[in-house]
């Protein structure tokens, strides 16, 4: 009989439920997304968020189980996203998985929001040869792991100040574009010049797998306004807005594909992953297909839907802690931080 795993996610603003079975075949992936609500605040308000999750929670786990035909009896067990994340958020997702396991009797798997993510890729391609280079990169984090085998993961890099998508996020506000900023600087990125204006890419030192976006977007703040001159009385449109948001949609993405190279020149790596919002983006996928070096691994681009928060990649990470018998206890606790180190807990 197949393994059959809801998977709960509520751990920042999409509130997601999925049924994956065996694995890796996504039986069904619910997601609301919480962004018309915050987008006011160009930013997620996490009490505002928590109490959405709270209203949203229990009709996006029946959809899930509807759309994949699944009942609750059905069930081999149910995985949650217990960090990192915003606690308020965390607790609701992990309220609804205790309760519908205590309910029906099934195990509680606990999961690591970010390993998710980094697990993506065995999701989309089981087949993936490893060790993956599984690049996350989202409005809340921004690293590179090395996946040596399934639940065995090594952190090669973080960012030491701002995540990408909060660099996309916070350079959208500058340039008057609308929440969240990742997709407004694509859509005005698509006629623009990306050499139009020469913004900085901050590699740290020589050899450093760390990021480094808070430069970036500083000096898109003077490229606007140089020190010294007048307020602009408003926000850059037509063509100077094309170029500068191509210019600094490139630099992000630059950034991120130099990283991935250097990354891949100190480590043997089979086959390379993204998730997370950003790895949505357009033209860092477009990069991705045509870098001499990063094309000649095994490229795994997921398809949109498992790049940012969902169920299923919690089902899916789910399924390989079921199988190792990573069973957690009714009395699961969310943690707003991620594990230290990144490295997914490991039972030998
Ligand atoms: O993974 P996600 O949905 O939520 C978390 O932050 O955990 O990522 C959201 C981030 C936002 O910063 C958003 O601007 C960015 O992902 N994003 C994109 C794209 N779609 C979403 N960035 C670049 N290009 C996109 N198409
Ligand atoms: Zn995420």
């Amino acid at each position: 009989m197949s393994e059959l795993i809801l998977g709960i996610e509520t751990s920042c603003d999409e509130t997601a439920a999925a049924v994956v079975e065996d694995g890796h075949v996504v039986r069904s992936n619910v997601v609301h997304s919480q962004i018309a609500l915050h987008q006011r605040w160009r930013g997620v308000v996490p009490e505002v968020a928590s109490r959405s999750h709270t209203e949203r929670i229990l009709p996006i786990v029946r959809a899930a189980l509807a759309d994949a035909q699944v009942t609750p009896e059905q069930l081999t067990a149910i995985a949650v996203t217990h960090r990192p994340g915003m606690i308020g958020c965390l607790l609701v997702g992990l309220a609804a998985a205790k309760a519908l396991a205590w309910r029906y009797g099934l195990p509680l798997v606990g999961v690591d929001h970010v390993q998710a993510h980094v697990h993506t890729g065995l999701l989309a391609d089981p087949q993936m040869p490893l060790p993956c280079l599984a690049l996350v990169a989202s409005g809340g984090h921004t690293a590179m792991y090395l996946l040596h085998e399934p639940a065995r993961t090594e952190r090669l890099g973080t960012t030491r100040d701002d995540a990408a998508g909060e660099a996309l996020d916070k350079g959208a506000a500058l340039l008057g574009l609308p929440y969240p900023g990742g997709p407004s600087i694509q859509n005005a990125a698509v006629s623009g010049n990306n050499k139009a204006y020469d913004l900085p890419r901050t590699m740290l030192g020589p050899d450093s797998l760390d990021f480094s976006f808070s430069g970036l977007k500083t000096a898109l703040l003077y490229t606007l306004r140089p020190q010294g001159a007048p307020e602009r009385a408003a926000p850059p449109e037509g063509d100077e807005l094309r170029d500068l948001a191509a210019s600094y949609q490139e630099a992000v993405v630059d950034i991120l594909i130099k990283k991935m190279r250097r990354a891949c020149e100190q480590h043997e790596v089979q086959s390379l992953c993204i998730g997370g919002g950003v790895a949505r983006n357009t033209r860092l996928r477009e990069r991705l297909r045509t870098d001499p070096v990063l094309s000649s691994l095994h490229l795994v681009l997921p398809d949109l839907s498992l790049c940012a928060d969902n169920g299923a990649m919690i089902a899916s990470l789910g399924s390989i802690l079921f199988r190792r018998g990573e069973i957690s206890p009714l009395d699961l606790d969310a943690i707003a931080t991620p594990q230290a180190g990144g490295k997914a807990k490991v039972r030998r």
